[in-house]
């Protein structure tokens, strides 16, 4: 696939099949996105590879947790009450992977970068889209996302994680029951490109 067709195409794909994905595949994935920037090239992340069903149960229920009782109230009352097909299923997708970032690599000693809720932790999440461009472009499919973050003591717990390792993202990854999305919804150039100025005019083409 060309790159510009696989980052068009990297939407989130949570209806995925319980069909084994092969580890070789996980490791071709991730020995190509550890080439991602990070802040001083200090390449703090770790990722814990699940595939063992216990830990993926239990996995599940703590997201299912953190979904229900944190997440879906966001969304208005009526979604709170409504079952969440990728919350009550997640433990049957057969990989999922925790990407950690060690504390210490985010730390700058820059106390305006440190404090920053955009740059503060921003060295490990082009790490983290390289592992969803990566899955895309093999047919994979996966979402990213952050709901396991507040149940980050418990996981920690499970998997034997140390202090100073917070979790940045949490993927599940499977192949796709339905063909991967082509044609995400996103806004287009001349809403957010301005030339010379914030107020400037807008970058056509
Ligand atoms: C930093 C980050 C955190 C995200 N956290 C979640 C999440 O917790 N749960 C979720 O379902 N999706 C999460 N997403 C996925 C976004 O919801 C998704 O990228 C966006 O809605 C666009 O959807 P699409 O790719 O299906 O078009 C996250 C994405 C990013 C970049």
């Amino acid at each position: 696939m060309e790159l510009t067709e696989v980052m068009r195409g990297a939407g989130s794909v949570r209806a995925l099949t319980t069909d084994p994905v092969p580890r070789s595949v996980i490791y071709d994935v991730l020995d190509a996105a550890r080439f991602a920037p990070s802040g001083g090239n200090r390449q703090g992340w770790r990722v814990i590879v699940v595939t063992d069903t216990e830990l993926r149960r239990r996995l599940g229920e703590l997201y299912r947790t953190s979904w229900y009782t944190l997440h879906a109230p966001l969304f208005g009352p009526a979604r709170a009450n409504q079952p969440d097909e990728y919350a009550d299923r997640v433990h049957e997708v057969p990989v999922h992977l925790l990407v950690l970032t060690s504390e210490a690599s985010i730390t700058t000693g820059v106390t305006a970068l440190d404090r920053s809720r955009v740059v503060g932790g921003a060295s490990i999440y082009p790490f983290v889209h390289n592992i969803v461009l990566g899955l895309r472009e093999r047919g994979l499919g996966t979402t990213l996302t952050t709901v396991l973050v507040p149940m980050e003591e418990q996981v920690k717990q499970l998997l034997g994680i140390p202090d100073g390792y917070p979790i940045a993202a949490h993927l599940a990854v499977g192949w796709p029951a339905r063909p991967l999305p082509t044609r995400l919804r996103r806004n287009p150039v001349e809403t957010f490109a301005t030339e010379n100025s914030f107020g400037g005019p807008a970058l056509g083409a």
